[in-house]
């Protein structure tokens, strides 16, 4: 992999949780590694090309030997005068982490009463003790969007705590990334019954919920690799792309029932996602930054820097508030101007 991003060169990585199987439950074992995800080639590259040019010997000197937990600093949560979602129900999926959880700090921030899933418990334990902690309400339940039975019992359980729901973010997310001949067919299985199989199987259970309450929004995280991509990402860019068919085929069924359904596609976003595929999850958070920041002025021309987690939630959040009711089936694209560049 080249860079730490979704456009990464093909190599053996994936950005399954660390210590996660890879298989719902009931299913063959995959043979995805997650430790493989953080092969020093990522960074050696990184370093190596002189993208961290500030300091590639500052970097190495970092990473000696020295090595910090995955887990990224908490966001704040800072409540604004504008509470969009006051009396709104929200379900998100993958919110233990990244866009996700940005997203579930800012919707509780605006009023909204937050259930969302996610398979590392620690860590969705911290996102709901956070938000209760700044006076929001949210409920963290452990579910796999792979496992039919747990996205179905993690959406009634937030419906039915809650009294409803009225805004579905489908987020939940991995890659494993290489040519495509080394994918094992369980490595593919794996990143399509996630990104693909995972948001229908939500939108499957979501959208009675829906129904019932007269309207909502859902949207979906697909990624500006749904437009233009490069080697490596077979899997990931299909299931991506797949999603904004899904997505627009979904808008149509359910437009005159006044459910939007719109498609989210970032480009490269400074997350644990993308640090694990930079094979930077056990760097220090400094050494970190200093990658992030040069992958960010080489790789996005004009805006030279990788979006934030917070602001791709920011936007997100936008998208599904009440602001605009005559988006649907669309493609909505936060990328810096990555795919607007043809060089
Ligand atoms: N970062 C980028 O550059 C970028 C750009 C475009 C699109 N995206 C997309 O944005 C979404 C969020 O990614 P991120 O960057 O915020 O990375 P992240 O921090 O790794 O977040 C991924 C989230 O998905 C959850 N998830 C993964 N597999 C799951 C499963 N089987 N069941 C339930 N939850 C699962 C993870 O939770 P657990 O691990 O706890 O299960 C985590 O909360 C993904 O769909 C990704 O493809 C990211």
């Amino acid at each position: 992999m080249a860079t730490p991003n979704e456009n990464v060169e093909p190599a053996a990585e994936s950005t399954t949780a660390p210590g996660e199987s890879t298989t719902a439950p009931g299913e063959s074992t995959t043979s995805v590694d997650p430790a493989t995800a953080r092969a020093g080639y990522s960074r050696r590259r990184l370093i190596g090309t002189g993208v961290a040019g500030v300091g590639a010997g500052a970097v190495a000197g970092l990473v000696g030997g020295v090595v910090l937990g995955r887990t990224a600093p908490s966001p704040e949560i800072h409540p604004g005068a504008n509470q969009r979602f006051a009396g709104k129900v929200v379900l998100i999926t993958g919110a233990t982490s990244g866009i996700g959880r940005a997203a579930a700090l800012q919707y509780a921030a605006e009023g909204g009463q937050v259930g969302f899933c996610g398979r590392r418990e620690n860590l969705g334990r911290d996102v709901e003790r956070q938000i209760r902690a700044a006076g929001g309400e949210a409920t963290y339940v452990r579910a796999d969007v792979r496992d039919e039975s747990q996205v179905r019992q993690f959406v009634d359980t937030v419906a039915e705590r809650y009294g409803g729901l009225d805004v579905c973010f489908n987020n939940a997310g991995i890659t494993v990334q290489k040519p495509l001949h080394e994918y094992t067919a369980n490595e593919w299985d794996d990143v399509l019954a996630t990104n693909l199989r995972g948001v229908f199987l939500a939108l499957k259970f979501q959208i009675p919920h829906l129904r019932r309450r007269g309207g909502g929004a859902v949207l979906v995280t697909s990624s500006s690799n749904a437009i233009s991509t490069s080697g490596g990402k077979a899997a990931y860019a299909a299931s991506k792309r797949a999603l904004v068919g899904l997505v627009q085929s979904a808008a149509h069924d359910y437009a005159a029932e006044n459910i939007r359904i719109n498609a989210l596609l970032p480009g490269t976003t400074k997350t644990d996602f993308v640090r694990r595929l930079a094979g930077a999850a056990d760097l220090p958070d400094v050494a970190w930054d200093v990658m992030a920041a040069q992958f960010g002025k080489s790789s996005v021309p004009g805006v030279g820097r990788l979006a934030t987690a917070e602001e791709v939630a920011a936007f997100a959040v936008a998208l599904t508030s009440g602001d605009f009711p005559y988006a649907t089936g669309a493609q909505m694209v936060l990328d810096g101007g990555k795919t607007a560049y043809a060089g």
